[in-house]
């Protein structure tokens, strides 16, 4: 992230003249949000979520440029053509939203529609038509973008469920260009994609690609079927294999590669860090802040229904009324980042993760000792790597994930080969991180067993386990995840371009 725009901290964003790049990134956040102070003046706050862990480090590398959305609301002319704004190593190209656009486009269609039908209808998804209508004009204005800020033959990637239309959209407008695609969230299962009224519209967005990524193989050959069943496209049969072996769809002037990419960290970054003089006496005294516990378990979100955040502190509780864990020597700290605030699952959900959380203090508490830690806010970056290397038991309990990337942040950073992962069977990592609790969040009785193993694992199995997960993060990491899908974007394309 800018050291300018860490927590907190202030920039002045330099203008620079409008260039065109070779490598540009497309997806719907910038790596920073713009924050407007009651003083009048603007600061930069790094986003949420996985994908600018992930992004931020490979286009900071490669001095590419990112077009995204700042965060804030823009309702005077939406089209204007911004300058773009270098901070440090990266060049940003804001893209406007008005009011209508956030509620309709990102709210509603991309996390009121999309997101809960990629993420196994863990909520019911919406369909609106007026919804659709702003996806696609918002997925229109960042192609424009996108067009506008490639060089001749660039390669442009775009990112992610809330852009599925920009491929299509930006090859009409500029067919010189390379595109990629990678989805960061799982790609569902063929009969609950069905349920889209415009599920053909966004097949046929994301053919617009050269090349349509997603974390795992399941997900190439869901995606395969559909170009099938949906656009009568012929496509390759064979098995889609992992970093290897793309399928293919043949469209009547091009072919298009569909591939799985699992995703990963800077793991050296984070390994360093774990290391860190500073950061391991940060995290002795974070033990001393909750009371020198036994146990320190771990959760580390954003707040969002598909992380199973009720999964862990319902297993927590029975725990604690069977006796099989005590209080008095045992307790969980969760770390919330707030999310989608204004979309209604998202508040019941903080309502029900609140409530759960009260009842549990309520019930196993002291004066001075809660058993469950709760910070509903965002943690500085180094702030939560000390959290990591604190605790003894991580918890990754979501119903549906894509990657978590949380899950191999924790792993990167216990080169001591302390700590404990428990990890739910339904990320992508867990198809990487074998040597995990692996637990169905669906089995209570299940999840309670894996997380009683791993508070009371010996210390030699918990360094084996520790060393085996290390060994897959750190070879693994985003540059080799980047590398491995550009490579294959760009083979066989001329070298001139
Ligand atoms: P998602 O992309 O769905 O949010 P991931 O686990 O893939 O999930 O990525 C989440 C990213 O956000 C990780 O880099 C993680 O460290 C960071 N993060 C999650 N919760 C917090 C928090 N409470 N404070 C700061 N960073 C957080
Ligand atoms: C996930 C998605 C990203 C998104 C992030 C944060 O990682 O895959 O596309 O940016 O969550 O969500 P938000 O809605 O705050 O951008």
């Amino acid at each position: 992230m800018p050291r300018a725009a860490g927590q907190g901290g202030r920039s002045s964003p330099k203008k620079t003249v409008n260039g065109e790049s070779d490598f540009v990134v497309v997806a719907n956040r910038l790596p920073v949000d713009l924050e407007r102070l009651p003083d009048g003046t603007t600061t930069w706050k790094r986003s949420p979520g996985g994908l600018v862990t992930a992004l931020e480090p490979i286009l900071r590398r490669r001095h590419g440029a990112w077009i995204g959305w700042s965060g804030g609301v823009d309702d005077d002319d939406v089209d204007a053509e911004d300058e773009p704004i270098l901070l440090e190593e990266l060049r940003l190209h804001p893209v406007r939203l008005s009011s209508d656009d956030v509620e309709e486009y990102y709210e509603g269609f991309s996390n009121a529609t999309l997101w809960p039908l990629y993420h196994d209808v863990i909520v019911k998804p919406l369909y609106h038509r007026e919804w659709w209508d702003r996806y696609v004009a918002v997925n229109r204005r960042f192609a424009k973008a996108a067009a506008r800020a490639a060089a001749t033959g660039a390669v442009v990637w775009v990112q992610d469920y809330q852009l599925q239309l920009v491929p299509k959209m930006l090859r009409e407008l500029r067919p010189d260009l390379t595109i990629g695609f990678f989805l960061h969230i799982p790609f569902p299962p063929v009969e609950l994609f069905m349920q889209l009224p415009w599920r053909s519209e966004i097949v046929e967005g994301l053919l617009g690609a050269d090349l349509v990524g997603f974390h795992l193989a399941g997900g190439a050959q869901n995606f395969l079927i559909l170009a099938r069943r949906l656009l009568g496209a012929p496509t390759s049969r064979a098995s889609v294999g992992v970093r290897s072996r793309p399928g293919h769809v043949d469209l009547d002037d091009r072919t298009v590669r569909v591939g799985a990419f699992p995703i990963s960290i800077d793991s050296a970054e984070l390994d360093q860090k774990g290391r860190d003089r500073s950061i391991r006496r940060r995290a002795k005294e974070i033990r001393a802040e909750v009371g020198n516990p036994r146990k320190i378990m771990l959760g580390v979100d954003r707040l969002d229904y598909t992380k199973g955040i009720d999964v862990r502190l319902k297993a927590f509780a029975e725990l604690l009324a069977e006796g099989r864990v005590k209080g008095d020597d045992t307790v969980l700290v969760q770390l919330a980042t707030p999310s989608r605030e204004r979309v209604d699952s998202y508040q019941k959900l903080r309502e029900d993760i609140e409530r759960q959380v009260g009842h549990i203090n309520g019930e196993y508490a002291e004066v001075g000792h809660p058993v469950v830690h709760y910070l509903h806010r965002p943690i500085p970056r180094d702030e939560l790597i000390a959290f990591f290397v604190a605790s003894d038991v991580m918890l990754v309990t979501p119903l549906r994930d894509g990657m978590n990337l949380v899950a191999k942040e924790y792993v990167a950073c216990r080169s001591d080969l302390g700590g404990a992962l428990v990890l739910s069977e339904f990320t992508g990592a867990a198809a990487e991180l074998q040597q995990a609790y692996q637990v169905n969040p669906h089995d209570t009785e299940g999840v309670k067993a894996g997380i009683e193993a791993a508070l009371n694992q010996s210390p030699e199995e918990g360094r084996r386990r520790m060393r085996a997960l290390r060994r897959q993060v750190l070879v693994h990491d985003v540059d080799r995840w980047a590398r491995s899908f550009l490579d294959a974007l760009t083979e066989g394309r001329p070298s001139n371009s």
